[in-house]
């Protein structure tokens, strides 16, 4: 296959500032390997919004959500217009917020398509504006991707402006749910609120610890999730990196112990990467202001040069 990059330095999605030099991190990381990685691949940056910064956020409960609009219709195309081009898009994103964008290109493209998503992260990102207790929005791609507003565990009343870029994110491209809850698996789960437990449970969407990775080891886990997920006709990978334990992950804007080790992570994810209907991958989360020795990018390095490799073999 062959591997396409595209680069999204986002970061208003996220609530701690730095989380958009964490691609630039990443090409850093490669040069420190003296390795020649991102010279190999065709590779699109996106234009991100991160000049609303500098503005008043028009609502507390979905954080510039106007520039995330903006970001979705150009993320997606870019994935679209990839995978119509028979190439695998590798997704290096500032922020979680994009894993809904990526997915909604997989969606566009593949319109009859039962995706199957692979979420290692150690939160849900299940909340909606009428849930979130931040008004980030990297917290809410997979209730966008799922199409619930969660109205049942509602604590906030919407603005109609607000409102109406919600439900244009959800059915952008005129498809919404773009994912069934039943297609979704979330890995190295620990860190959620009320509300998400309540769409975990609702759905009975499948949760693999970081104990059960631990135990059985990834190559059963990568087993058992696709049989899981056997009746999907593609598969999508999103890596956030604070599904890796805080003791590694310092250079991310919300760490949480008993995560995933280095070794855990590469070996899940390369081993995912065999299975033919692995049709995209995205890593995000890096904040390398955060940081010591640019830790966190190195990882995100190695665990993306590996995974890259498995797919250009398969
Ligand atoms: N659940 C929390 C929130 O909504 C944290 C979300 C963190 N998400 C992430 N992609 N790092 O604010
Ligand atoms: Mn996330
Ligand atoms: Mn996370
Ligand atoms: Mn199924």
């Amino acid at each position: 296959k062959n591997i396409k990059l595209i680069e999204v330095p986002s970061e208003i999605g996220a609530g701690t500032r730095g989380a958009s030099l964490g691609v630039e991190a990443i090409k850093i990381a490669a040069l420190d390997y003296m390795s020649s990685f991102f010279v190999h691949f065709p590779c699109e940056s996106i234009p991100v919004e991160n000049k609303l910064l500098y503005e008043p956020i028009q609502s507390p409960y979905a954080k510039r959500i106007k520039g995330i609009v903006s970001m979705y219709e150009k993320v997606s195309k870019s994935v679209t217009d990839s995978l119509k081009g028979h190439f695998f898009p590798v997704v290096l994103s500032g922020d979680h917020s994009i894993g809904g964008a990526t997915i909604a290109g997989i969606k566009i493209a593949k319109p009859k398509s039962k995706l199957g998503v692979i979420w290692i992260d150690a939160h849900a990102d299940l909340h909606t504006p009428y849930t979130t207790p931040s008004g980030n929005m990297h917290g809410m791609p997979l209730a966008i991707s799922i199409n619930d507003d969660n109205k049942e565990c509602a604590v906030h009343d919407l603005d109609p402006e607000t409102q109406k870029h919600w439900q244009y994110l959800k059915n952008l491209g005129k498809i919404a749910p773009k994912v069934l809850p039943e297609d979704i698996v979330l890995i190295s789960l620990r860190d959620f609120e009320r509300e998400e437990k309540h769409l975990i449970d609702k759905y009975g969407i499948k949760v693999v610890s970081t104990k059960e990775v631990r135990s059985k080891g990834p190559e059963n886990v990568v087993r058992s999730v696709l049989r899981y997920l056997s009746d999907c006709t593609d598969i999508y990978i999103s890596f956030d990196v604070d599904s890796l334990d805080s003791s590694i992950s310092k250079g991310t804007g919300t760490p949480v112990g008993n995560g995933l080790k280095e070794r855990e992570a590469e070996d899940l994810i390369s081993k995912f990467m065999q299975n033919r209907k692995v049709c995209c991958f995205e890593i995000t989360e890096v904040n390398p202001t955060l940081d010591k020795e640019n830790l966190m990018a190195e990882i995100a390095f190695n665990i993306l040069q590996r995974s890259v490799n498995v797919v250009m073999m398969s």
